[in-house]
Parts: structure tokens; C-alpha cells; sequence
């Protein structure tokens, strides 16, 4: 009992002195940080470093587990931070650091948390980060880093935010990336990444966040990002993405961003889209004349998704007409379609989407007239295209009321009539085409047109003066509407 008890007071006041020997190591350590890095506002209160900015201490305010050194336009060697033994937190983004990766930081084996992005960082990502077994952020985003994932990653089992995007790092995914049961966020973009998505990525943990944008990854979009349908982000524009995208996308309900666009897709439209009920971004677009192709329908599904702000399908062989009940998507704003194969009218019921500030429609096979009904589209300000399309009958004069648009351009169709005087209310106007026509009659007299290069006119039938250089002349006196013989 007593020899016990002698054990347990020594064991007390041994742990005691072990708690205050590793205390001074962390003020040792932190001075010495302080020398090298000159973090403003360290050392005032000599004494107690739980006070200085930046450091959280643990409850027993003793050891440093918080170090958050971020913005401050550090620069300097920060290996010494990997003496500060129970750090769990370390945040030295946004600061100026560059060389090499410390690989001590792997000895930091209680971190949880470690953000060196927005830094200088070169040279390859140091193995030794793969130790950190208690990781479950890891942001090394906007650096120089180059070379290759290191497999020995593969140990870090509680990761759930990878972050690595932005830098000049090449070689594939590693397969066990999709190994990793407890990834939320995997954001890789911006990189030099080849070879295929790993074809179990997201099977196995609840990814909500995929953004792998600008590299070379090349085969199919995986059907199995959708498997635990809890993606949320989409992002994997300009790659080289083969296939079609996986009708699985339905089981995605909360999914609101999909932009692959700029890939090599082809298919349709899954029909699921439909289920996707959060959906707000949808861009499949290329900017590219080579990369994805796209076909059929706009799958009237997509009708569902009440959210969608942007449809984006530009660029593509999309072959159906624009459904009627297009506006359903009360929020959309924008509405692109240029350069498909898009057959029939333009619903009247365009003019229901009042949100809409840009409306691409150009280089389809539209028929029929103008709707009037587009002229209800106040908000319409980015765009109004409809060129090289096969419309016909006149300009609605409705469109003079679209006073926030700044681009028009209605060239290369079969439309006839004047260019209605109302057309001086689109006072916002800066870029215009009217050009190859069947119109005539006088350029109405207001600033945009006069200032436009007289090829906005050309190719018509019979339009005359400013800033054309045939004048109307006598023709003047016509009535708008009526051809001068
Ligand atoms: C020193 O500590 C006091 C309170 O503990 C605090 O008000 C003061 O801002 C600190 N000074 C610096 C330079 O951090
Ligand atoms: C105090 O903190 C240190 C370092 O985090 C830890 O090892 C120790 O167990 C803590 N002691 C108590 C009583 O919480
Ligand atoms: C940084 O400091 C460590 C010791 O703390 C030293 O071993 C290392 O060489 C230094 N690195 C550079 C790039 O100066
Ligand atoms: C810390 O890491 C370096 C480099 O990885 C290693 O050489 C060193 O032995 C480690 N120190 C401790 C105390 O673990
Ligand atoms: C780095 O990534 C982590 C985890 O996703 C995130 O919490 C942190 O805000 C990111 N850092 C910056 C500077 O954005
Ligand atoms: C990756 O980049 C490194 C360094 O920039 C280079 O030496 C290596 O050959 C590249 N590897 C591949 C597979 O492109
Ligand atoms: C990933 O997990 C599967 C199933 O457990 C296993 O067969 C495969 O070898 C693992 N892949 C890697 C790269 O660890
Ligand atoms: C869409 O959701 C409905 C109801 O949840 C379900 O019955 C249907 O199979 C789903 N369709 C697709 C293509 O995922
Ligand atoms: C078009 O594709 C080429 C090669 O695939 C690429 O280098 C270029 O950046 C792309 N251009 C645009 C505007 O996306
Ligand atoms: C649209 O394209 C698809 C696939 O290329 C084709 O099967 C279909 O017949 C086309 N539809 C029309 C109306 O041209
Ligand atoms: C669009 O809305 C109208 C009126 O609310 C409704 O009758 C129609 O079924 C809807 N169409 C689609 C495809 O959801
Ligand atoms: C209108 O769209 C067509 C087809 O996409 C494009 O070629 C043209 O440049 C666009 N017009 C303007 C003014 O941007």
C-alpha cells in the first residue's frame, strides 16, 4: 500500500517534470521560431507563448497543438515547427515560404490539420508526410511542388480533405486514393495529372467534392463518384475525358455544380438529370472545335432541376428543339446553346424566363420568327445571339425594350423589315450585327449603330445611311417598312 502509493507520488511528480521539461522545449522552440521567421507580435509576453497570436495550447495549457501562422508574409525556414511534438493544427498558408517541404513535418505524428498552401514550395512532396497517420487535412494547394502523389499516402486512412490542386505535379492519381474511406474533398486541378480517374474513387467514402480541372486525365468520367450519392462538386473541365457522363449522376440529389466541359465526351443527357434536384451549374460547353460532342435531345428531365442558374451546352451536337417549358427553370440565367444542331422555334415562352441575362443561340438550325415575348426579358443584358440560324419574318420591335443589353447580334438569318425605330431604347447597347439580312430601309439614327463598323450592315437587302455609305436620300421620306424602289 504505502510502497503503492510512494510509486504513484513518484510516478505523480515525475510526470510532472516531464509536463514542464516539454513545456520549456516548446518555448525553446518557439523563441527559436521566432528568431528565424520574426512572426509580428511574438515575445512581447515572454512568458506565457499560449497568449501569443497564432498559438492555441491544450487544455492543460501546457504544449503547443495549434499553430496558425497564416497571412502574414512569412518566409524563412520553418523546420523547427516540427519540434513542437503535439501540434495538431498547423496552418502556414498564404504566406511567402519557398524550397523544399520540410520532411520533419512528418514527425509531427498528432497532426490533424496541415495547410501550406499559397506559398512558394517546390520540389517534390516529401514522402515522410505520409506518416502523419492521424491526418485528416491536408492542403498543399497553389505551390510549385512537381513530380508525382507519393504512394506512401496511402497510410493516411483519416483523411477526408486532399487538397493538391494548383501546382506542377504529374504521374496519375494513385488508385488508392478510392481506398481512402473517409475522403470528402479531393481537389487536384490545375496540375499536369495524366492516366485515368481511379475506377473506385468515391466508392467506398462519401465524396462530396471532385475538382480536377486542367490536367491531362484521360477514360471514362467513373461511374462510381456517384456510387454513395452524395457529391455535391463536379468539376473536371479541360481534360481529355472520354465516354458518356454515367446515368448514375441521378443518384447525386444534392450534386449542384457538373462542369466537364472541354473533355471528349459524347452520348446524351442521362435522363436521370432529372433527379438531380439541387442542380444549379450545368457545362458540358467547349470552347474547343475539337473535344466533346454531345447529342440529342436537352432531355426534358432537366426541367426538374428548379435550380439551374446556367446551362451551358455550347459547342456541342445537341439535335432536338429548345422545350417549350424551357422558363420551368424560373432561376436560369443563363441559357447557352450556341454552336449545336438546335431544330424548330423559339418557344414563346422564352419570355418567361425573366432572370435570364444571357440568351446564346447562335449557329443552330432555328426556324420561324423572333419571338416578341423576349422583349419581356428585362434583365437580359450579357447577350442576345441568334445569328447564323434560319429565322425569318421581322425584328420584333418588343426588343427595344431590352434596355440592359449590351450585345446583339442577330446576323446571318432570313430576317426582313426595317430595324424598328424602337430599337433606340436598348440604351445600353454597345456591340451590334444586323448583317447578311434580307433587311432595308434607313439605320435608325442612334449613337451604337452610327458608332458600329459598317460591316454590322452589310449583306442586306436594302439598308441605307450612316454608318453605311449609301444614303437613303430621298428615300428618307419613306415610311420604315416600306422599300425605296
Ligand atoms: C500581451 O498579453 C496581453 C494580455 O495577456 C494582451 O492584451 C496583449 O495584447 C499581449 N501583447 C502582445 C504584443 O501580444
Ligand atoms: C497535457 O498536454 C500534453 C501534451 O498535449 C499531454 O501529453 C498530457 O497528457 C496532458 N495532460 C493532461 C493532464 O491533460
Ligand atoms: C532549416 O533548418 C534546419 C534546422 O532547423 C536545418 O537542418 C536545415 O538545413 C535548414 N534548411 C535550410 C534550407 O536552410
Ligand atoms: C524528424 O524527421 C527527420 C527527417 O524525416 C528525421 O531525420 C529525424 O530523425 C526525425 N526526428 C525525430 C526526433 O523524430
Ligand atoms: C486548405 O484546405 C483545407 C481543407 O479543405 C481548408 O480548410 C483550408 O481553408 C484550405 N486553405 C486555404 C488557404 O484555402
Ligand atoms: C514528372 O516531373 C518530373 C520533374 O518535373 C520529371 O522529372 C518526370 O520525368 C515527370 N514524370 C512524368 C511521368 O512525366
Ligand atoms: C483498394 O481496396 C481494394 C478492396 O479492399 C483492394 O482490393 C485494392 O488492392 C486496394 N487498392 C490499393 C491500391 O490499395
Ligand atoms: C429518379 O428518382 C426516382 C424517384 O426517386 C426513381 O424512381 C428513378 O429511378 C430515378 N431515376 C433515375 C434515372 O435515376
Ligand atoms: C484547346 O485545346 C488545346 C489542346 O487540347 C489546348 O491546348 C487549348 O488550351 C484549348 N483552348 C481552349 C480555349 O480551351
Ligand atoms: C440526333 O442525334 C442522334 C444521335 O446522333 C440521332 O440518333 C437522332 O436521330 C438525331 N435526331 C434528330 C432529330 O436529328
Ligand atoms: C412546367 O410548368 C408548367 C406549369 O407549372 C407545368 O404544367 C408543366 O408540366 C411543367 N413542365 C415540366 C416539363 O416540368
Ligand atoms: C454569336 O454566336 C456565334 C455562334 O456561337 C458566334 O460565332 C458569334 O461570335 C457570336 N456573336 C457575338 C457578338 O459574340
Amino acid at each position: 500500500m504505502a510502497f503503492s502509493c510512494l510509486v504513484c507520488l513518484f510516478l505523480g511528480f515525475l510526470s510532472k517534470s516531464l509536463f514542464a521539461t516539454a513545456q520549456l522545449e516548446d518555448q525553446a522552440t518557439l523563441l527559436a521560431i521566432n528568431r528565424e521567421l520574426g512572426v509580428p507580435g511574438w515575445g512581447a509576453n515572454d512568458t506565457d507563448y499560449c497568449k501569443w497570436a497564432g498559438i492555441s495550447c491544450g487544455l492543460n495549457q501546457s504544449m503547443v497543438e495549434g499553430l496558425d501562422l497564416s497571412r502574414l508574409g512569412l518566409r524563412g525556414n520553418v523546420t523547427l515547427i516540427s519540434e513542437l511534438k503535439a501540434l495538431k493544427q498547423l496552418d502556414l498558408s498564404s504566406n511567402s515560404f519557398y524550397g523544399d517541404i520540410p520532411s520533419a513535418i512528418g514527425n509531427l505524428s498528432q497532426l490533424e490539420f496541415l495547410d501550406l498552401s499559397l506559398n512558394k514550395f517546390g520540389g517534390v512532396i516529401p514522402m515522410e508526410l505520409g506518416s502523419l497517420k492521424n491526418l485528416k487535412s491536408l492542403n498543399l494547394s497553389n505551390n510549385m511542388l512537381v513530380g508525382q502523389i507519393p504512394d506512401e499516402f496511402q497510410g493516411l486512412e483519416k483523411l477526408e480533405d486532399f487538397q493538391i490542386s494548383s501546382n506542377k505535379l504529374n504521374g496519375s492519381i494513385p488508385s488508392w486514393v478510392g481506398n481512402l474511406t473517409n475522403l470528402r474533398v479531393f481537389t487536384a486541378y490545375e496540375n499536369d495529372l495524366g492516366g485515368e480517374i481511379p475506377d473506385n474513387l468515391g466508392s467506398v467514402s462519401e465524396l462530396k467534392v471532385l475538382n480536377l480541372h486542367s490536367n491531362m486525365l484521360e477514360g471514362p468520367i467513373p461511374k462510381s463518384i456517384f456510387a454513395m450519392g452524395k457529391l455535391e462538386i463536379l468539376i473536371l473541365t479541360l481534360n481529355r475525358l472520354k465516354g458518356e457522363l454515367p446515368e448514375s449522376v441521378g443518384n447525386c440529389k444534392g450534386l449542384s455544380s457538373i462542369r466537364i466541359g472541354n473533355n471528349d465526351l459524347v452520348g446524351v443527357i442521362p435522363k436521370a438529370i432529372g433527379n438531380v434536384s439541387s442542380l444549379t451549374y450545368f457545362e458540358v460547353a467547349n470552347n474547343n472545335m475539337s473535344g466533346n460532342s454531345l447529342s440529342g435531345d436537352i432531355p426534358t428531365s432537366i426541367l426538374g432541376c428548379k435550380s439551374l442558374n446556367k446551362l451551358d451546352l455550347s459547342n456541342n451536337r445537341f439535335n432536338g428543339t429548345v422545350p417549350n417549358d424551357i422558363c420551368n427553370m424560373s432561376r436560369l440565367q443563363y441559357l447557352l446553346l450556341g454552336q449545336n444542331s438546335i431544330t424548330g422555334e423559339i418557344p414563346h415562352e422564352i419570355g418567361n424566363c425573366m432572370k435570364l441575362l444571357e440568351l446564346q443561340m447562335g449557329r443552330n438550325y432555328l426556324t420561324g420568327n423572333i419571338p416578341p415575348e423576349i422583349g419581356h426579358i428585362r434583365n437580359l443584358q450579357i447577350a442576345l445571339n441568334l445569328s447564323f440560324n434560319h429565322l425569318h419574318g421581322t425584328l420584333p420591335t418588343e426588343l427595344g425594350k431590352l434596355d440592359k443589353l449590351v450585345s446583339l447580334d442577330v446576323s446571318n438569318n432570313q430576317l426582313s423589315g426595317t430595324i424598328p425605330p424602337s430599337f433606340k431604347g436598348m440604351l445600353s447597347l454597345i456591340e451590334i450585327n444586323f448583317s447578311n439580312n434580307l433587311l432595308s430601309g434607313p439605320v435608325p439614327t442612334f449613337v451604337p449603330f452610327q458608332k458600329s463598323p459598317n460591316s454590322s450592315f452589310f449583306g442586306n437587302k436594302g439598308l441605307c445611311g450612316e454608318p453605311l455609305s449609301l444614303s437613303c436620300g430621298k428615300f428618307l421620306s419613306f415610311r420604315s417598312g416600306e422599300l425605296p424602289s
